[in-house]
């Protein structure tokens, strides 16, 4: 089947090229001629493991073409839009770009095609879809389905290939057979599928997030009440998710909660209970757990170099800052933060990431970044690791030691070979576990010695 699909942006690219190899022929339009461009000789405007060889693959075997005509082709029964939805002025997740694209498609796609709206809804998107539907006033309008995207980065096309369940939403009940037709074309993945109006697939596309924000801001939060302690925040959430009840998915802490996604529909979400009149304290409180955990881990840096203003004229390398491995993405990512942060604590940065320096300079020119993580290191005198990447785990200490001013080594995401680091003389803290890292060292009254490995 032929698909059409706007927007080439991460989700688009995934989709197309997660539809390309279901067997269909994508087109993807966008605005951007420059992206359309690079698209068509086989270049993704992002990094995302696989997706540059799944391109290149599409062109060569004609299943992928890109075009900025936004109009789908006469053969296409499906147009998936795909375009962001920014903060603007009419919220966190600004719908005028899907407007605009479900508009054009109603005016110009026969009635027996079918308008997929995959960009992230807020909570009303549908009561606007609806509305740009009543202006047009075509009674044999198109179909008009919702459809959201359930995938990380870095692990996009095995969501895709992979999903958890499949969820599209009907705008009105004359839209419920197209809410079937699309859950069918994804049929061949095997996933558990679900239609519903497309209000409840809104909430169930927040809901996920906000669930998801929460579970790690919980974490976040245990991890620092165990570096207050002396416990071992591993043990701590290996000992919850026996219970079968909770288990341990998405509970690793780290420097905060980054990304497109997450951040910004956690602050919707409290935005749209206000705005709804609802009392949500709960599901409110995730954006601000995530605020104050991210200033909580420079808190902690300071602690650990000396206390109140012992970051002034301290050189810190960052390494990492993407808001998670795998990704050139610095979108809200809690790394860069960092930086920030640091930086007008009165600290020298300097950082690192093998992936994001394009997009980590754009966002803050001011950034200093090295072009090897030893290079970010040389002269420092702490350094703090905020991505997860698999080259900060295989680190080579005894040529840090040799390069670095001081020992202090401060891991938030738990994936330094502390070993090695200390044979080399470092002084190793990571984020919730002081009762592993320094046995008997700074631990207030109660010590855990069962979950210590020491
Ligand atoms: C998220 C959702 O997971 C996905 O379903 C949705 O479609 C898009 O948003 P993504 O933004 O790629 O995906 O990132 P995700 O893997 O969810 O991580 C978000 C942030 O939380 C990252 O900064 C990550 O490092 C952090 N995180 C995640 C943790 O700190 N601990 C965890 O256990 C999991």
């Amino acid at each position: 089947m032929h698909l059409f699909l706007l927007g080439a942006g991460h989700v688009g690219l995934v989709t197309a090229v997660g539809f390309a190899r279901l067997g269909h022929r994508v087109t993807v339009a966008d605005l951007d001629a420059a992206r359309i461009a690079g698209l068509a000789n086989g270049q993704p405007p992002v990094f995302e493991p696989g997706l540059a060889e799944a391109l290149i693959a599409g062109l060569a075997n004609g299943s992928l073409a890109f075009t900025t005509e936004l109009d789908p082709p006469a053969d296409a029964r499906f147009s998936f839009v795909c375009v962001s939805t920014p903060t603007g002025p009419d919220g966190p997740l600004s719908t005028s770009n899907v407007e605009a694209a479900v508009a054009r498609l109603l005016s110009t796609a026969g009635p027996d095609h079918v308008v997929v709206v995959r960009s992230t809804l807020p909570l009303d998107g549908p009561g606007r879809l609806a509305a740009v539907v009543s202006a047009t006033g075509r009674p044999d309008r198109p179909a008009i389905v919702t459809n959201p995207e359930f995938m990380r980065e870095g692990q996009a096309l095995e969501d895709f290939d992979r999903p958890n369940r499949v969820v599209t939403g009907w705008l009105e009940p004359l839209d419920q057979a197209a809410a079937q037709a699309v859950i069918e074309l994804y049929a061949p993945l095997g996933a558990p599928s679900l239609v519903a109006d497309a209000r409840s697939v809104a909430l169930i596309k927040l809901g996920s997030n906000v669930f998801l924000g929460a579970k790690i801001s919980f974490a976040n939060e245990m991890a620092r009440v165990a570096d207050a302690t002396g416990a071992d925040i591993e043990a701590v959430i290996a000992g919850i998710g026996l219970d079968s009840r909770i288990g341990t998915a998405f509970l690793r802490p780290g420097p905060g909660i980054g990304g497109s996604c997450l951040p910004e529909q956690a602050i919707a979400i409290a935005l749209e209970t206000a705005a709804l009149d609802v009392e949500a304290p709960l599901l409110s409180s995730v954006h601000r757990s995530n605020a104050v955990h991210q200033r909580e881990i420079v808190s902690r840096l300071e602690t650990l170099l000396g206390g109140a203003g012992s970051l002034v004229g301290r050189r810190i390398a960052v390494l990492g800052l993407a808001f998670k491995a795998d990704t050139d993405d610095v979108r809200e990512s809690p790394a860069l933060a960092l930086a920030a942060n640091l930086r007008a604590a009165g600290a020298d940065i300097v950082t690192h990431d093998p992936r994001a320096e394009r997009r980590a300079r754009l966002a803050d020119p001011a950034l200093a970044v090295a072009p090897t993580a030893l290079e970010a290191m040389r002269d420092a005198d702490a350094v703090v690791v905020a991505t997860e990447w698999a080259e900060y785990h295989a680190l080579d200490w005894a040529a840090i030691a040799a390069a670095m001013r001081g020992r202090l080594v401060y891991d938030t995401r738990g994936i330094v070979d502390v070993d090695a680091a200390r044979q080399a003389g470092f002084r190793v803290e990571r984020l919730g576990r002081p009762g592993v890292d320094q046995p008997g060292a700074g631990i207030p009254a109660v010590a855990s010695s069962s979950a210590s490995d020491a």
